[in-house]
């Protein structure tokens, strides 16, 4: 739905984005990720036909952001990562502006306007100043105005900075709906937490490059050459559920501690199966077996530390 081709940024000798390639499927979240000064604005106004490529090339769902700029702001709802100042504007005219640029007939407008704000519970500020709202506020209203014209990409950047703690729940809780609602979402943060709970995949830049991108499944499975299966037993007998790890050809290593067991371990899923099948057999108490996922944290640590590519 959004690719990224070989796009590279200069600004005079200094290169900002440096031969940078990723893509993201439909109704996935990816989020793109890295320190300030990363290169992630600039990709993204590349991506929102705001910014000329020293070289590379875009497309979102199928239109060339260089060649057909006007097909890509159709399909795209873009929030960039400031917020003007909309002097003497309230909330509904705010959003009658842009639905008037996307040429959405005057007839309709209402209604839309009514539902957007509906959708991210601005209902009740329709008549305020747009000045008079708090920062959460003003940003969700931001997220409104990129709605209006129910674009099904939506290119995010930093929606939740500067927001107060409470304010970045109800963002991620927007996020989170809008993906329900099957929009293809691409969000930027330096914070990596605040991605972590709903991606689905993950663009890790860093002074202009891509270090990493892909599913976080993919991404994790790269890090780890070998998996971590975790089980939990209603009681103490780990002796024996080790003894019957330790023996089998897919476990590299087995270390108990308490009521649970964990074990390196190289084989795919039909292996896990065949394992839980022996323990059961043995009669051994399994409460729970599973894969033990890395954190996000973990991954992005391993990635910056040039540990992964
Ligand atoms: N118009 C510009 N002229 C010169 N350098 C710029 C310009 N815009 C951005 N940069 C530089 O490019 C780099 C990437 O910036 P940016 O894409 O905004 O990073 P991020 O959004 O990840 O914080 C930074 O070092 C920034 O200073
Ligand atoms: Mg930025």
């Amino acid at each position: 739905m959004i690719e990224v081709i070989n796009f590279t940024k200069r600004y005079g000798e200094f290169t900002a984005v440096d031969d940078l390639s990723f893509s993201i499927g439909e109704g996935e979240i990816f989020g793109f990720i890295g320190p300030n000064g990363a290169g992630k604005s600039t990709t993204i106004r590349f991506l929102a036909t705001l910014l000329r490529p020293t070289s590379g090339e875009g497309r979102i769902a199928g239109h060339s952001v260089t060649e057909d700029p006007m097909a890509v702001r159709r399909v795209i709802g873009f929030m960039p990562d400031d917020f003007g100042v909309y002097d003497g504007m309230k909330v509904w005219e705010f959003l009658d502006f842009f639905a008037v640029a996307y040429e959405i007939p005057k007839a309709m407008r209402r209604r839309i306007i009514g539902e957007v704000l509906e959708l991210l519970d601005l209902t009740h500020k329709r008549d305020d100043y747009v000045n008079g709202l708090s920062k959460g506020m003003k940003q969700r209203l931001c997220l409104a105005k990129t709605l209006v014209h129910d674009p099904p990409v939506l290119i995010l950047d930093e929606p939740a900075s500067g927001l107060d703690p409470r304010a970045r729940l109800e963002m991620k809780a927007l996020l989170n709906e809008l993906r329900r609602m099957g929009k293809t979402i691409l969000v930027s943060s330096h914070i990596l937490s605040e991605l972590a709970d709903f991606c689905t995949s993950i663009g890790v830049i860093e002074r202009g490059r891509l270090l990493a991108a892909g599913s976080i499944r993919d991404i994790q499975r790269k890090i780890r050459a070998h998996r971590v299966l975790k089980v939990e037993l209603t009681s103490g007998e780990t002796d024996r559920a080790a003894t019957i790890l330790r023996d089998d050809p897919a476990i590299d290593s087995v270390e108990a501690y308490g009521r649970s067991v964990t074990a390196e371990f190289h084989g795919d899923d039909e292996d896990m199966g065949r394992l839980l099948g022996r323990l059961m057999a043995a009669g051994v108490p399994v409460q729970s077996f599973a894969e033990e996922p890395l954190s996000l944290e973990e991954v992005f640590m391993m990635i910056t530390k040039g540990i992964v590519n």
